[in-house]
């Protein structure tokens, strides 16, 4: 275990404010909350703790873009050409952005600089070539009339962001707003609100005019509770816990507000006896621990035919225990820690369980080091459906190992969860895949691959684990309003 040392270049912390009208302001309030590096439990400064009066002013800026001023009066191409602005500035500063999310988040730099930055980017510039071709029908009806439909942009968006990829969920809320012509009011996770301040000002950089971005850093009950209740904003997109959405789902009905929620999962991952089990094994581990497992979409439920079984975990538990944790900054790491003592707290509580209920730890199982909040790569095998580590969302580095032997068991199985978001399966048999994808009840489904993701493949969850979808053109439909125009050719 390689002990965490102080990264050689500190990136440099520009923005702590809430960034309200194109603004940096301090909170109303004058209060702050500590923002922690979590491989050294060291604050990294204080940002400003938004509450409702700051939400307020950014809701009325917001609402102010939204109905008059350039943005609104602004050609969609040039809209688009902003949004393009705004990815290249972020591409000019990609180490810099990278070092900042790898500091307050903790994942490994190799991960935030070459696979959450290059998705921001892609992301970004993926919507800004949606903004000039968002456009209705024109639709025949019955009698002398001439019908049409406009999309119009939803309006007001309250965007609330959880801690696991903060600039990539940043980019996956503002790239379908940007373009649909909506404006902005973010509330990031208390955890990492530093690279969604950033962006923001890039954004202002680019040309994105004064009010269409605001953001309100501060904690959930109150700056986040504050954008749900607020009569101003139209929709709400929310990223985090389905506790959390029951919370919003209720607390928005008063404004009865469109809601898109993307929550967590317990996904299913099998391994059918034809599989090839090195590919299977490789692609489990990374479905499974791919940003310390903070993944709403990670394979915490791996399935494994009783065949390949002993094989499969042979394998699995070589790469668990030669996972590389340690120093997020350097370059060889693949595993950081975890981003706070509660989710830290959580996934430990989670490994005594397993060892309670008679799961058979087979890598890993404890804290690593003894500074910083890093967790063992953690392999159970033996687990069965009812054990909490089968059931409940970890988000943490554990991976738990079921056996089956029945293709209809395994489908009912398999969909034994309120979760719905994502699955995947590995074998060689392509009825078997296609029926799998078929009969499971997930968002997603990946077939001899995991964690494939890409701005136009609409993301979201069944179930549970959300409601809408994320990404492509499913995505921006959810920042738009239909308008039926219809006109009397008399
Ligand atoms: P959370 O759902 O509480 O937090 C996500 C965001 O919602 C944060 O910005 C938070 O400040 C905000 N929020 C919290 N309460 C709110 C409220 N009443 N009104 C408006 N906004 C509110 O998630 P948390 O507590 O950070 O993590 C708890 C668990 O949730 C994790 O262990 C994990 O299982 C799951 N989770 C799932 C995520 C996903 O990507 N689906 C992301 C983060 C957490
Ligand atoms: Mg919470």
């Amino acid at each position: 275990m390689a002990t965490v040392a102080e990264t050689p270049h500190p990136p440099k912390i520009l923005h702590t404010e809430c960034f309200i009208d194109g603004q940096w302001r301090p909170a109303v309030s004058g209060k702050t909350f500590e923002t922690v590096n979590p491989a050294t439990e060291e604050v990294i400064c204080e940002v400003a703790e938004g509450d409702a009066a700051d939400v307020d002013a950014a809701v009325k800026a917001a609402r102010r873009a939204l109905e008059s001023g350039p943005w609104n009066r602004m050609d969609a191409r040039d809209r688009g050409r902003c949004m393009y602005r705004l990815a290249d500035l972020i591409e000019a500063e990609v180490d810099e952005l990278a070092a900042l999310e790898t500091l307050d988040n903790g994942k490994p730099i190799r991960e935030s600089r070459h696979a959450d930055l290059p998705l921001v980017i892609d992301c970004i510039r993926y919507y800004a070539g949606y903004a000039d071709k968002i456009h209705g029908s024109t639709i025949p009806i019955r009698g002398n009339y001439f019908t049409y439909t406009r999309r119009e942009p939803v309006g007001v968006a309250g965007q609330i962001i959880p801690w696991n990829f903060p600039m990539l969920m940043t980019a996956w809320k503002w790239g379908p707003a940007l373009a649909a012509g909506c404006t902005i009011v973010m509330k990031p996770a208390e955890q990492t609100p530093l690279t969604c301040l950033r962006m923001a000002q890039l954004a202002k950089e680019a040309g994105i005019p004064d009010g269409v971005i605001n953001i309100v850093p501060g904690y959930g009950p109150t700056a986040g509770a504050s954008v749900v209740k607020h009569p101003g904003v139209d929709k709400i997109a929310f990223t985090g816990e389905h506790r959390t959405a029951q919370i919003i789902m209720r607390e928005a009905a008063d404004t009865l507000k469109r809601l898109t929620f993307e929550l967590g999962g317990k996904s299913p991952n099998v391994v059918l006896a034809d599989a090839d089990l090195d590919r299977a094994a490789k692609g489990s581990y990374v479905g499974l621990f791919l940003n310390q497992g903070q993944c709403c979409c990670a394979g915490s439920r791996v399935f494994v035919h009783k065949s390949v079984h002993a094989e499969f975990v042979s394998k699995v538990k070589e790469l668990a225990k030669n996972r590389k944790v340690g120093n997020p900054f350097s370059i060889d790491t693949e595993q950081g820690p975890q981003v706070d003592k509660a989710q830290f707290d959580k996934i430990m509580s989670y490994i005594d369980k397993g060892n309670a209920e008679g799961a058979n730890c087979i890598a890993g199982g404890g804290r690593a080091g003894d500074r910083g909040y890093f967790v063992q790569p953690t392999v159970f095998d033996g687990v069965s459906d009812s054990m909490a580590i089968a059931q409940d969302e970890i988000f943490g580095p554990v991976m738990s190992i079921l056996t089956f032997e029945d293709w209809e068991d395994l489908i009912r199985r398999a969909n034994n969860t309120f979760y719905g978001l994502a699955a995947a399966i590995w074998t060689r048999n392509v009825s078997n895949a296609h029926e799998f994808a078929k009969r499971v009840r997930a968002g997603t489904v990946w077939v001899n691959c995991y964690d494939v993701f890409d701005a136009a493949a609409p993301f979201g969850g069944f179930k549970m684990s959300g409601q809408g979808r994320e990404l492509g053109e499913e995505g921006l439909k959810a920042y738009t309003e239909c308008k039926t125009v219809t006109v009397s050719l008399d």
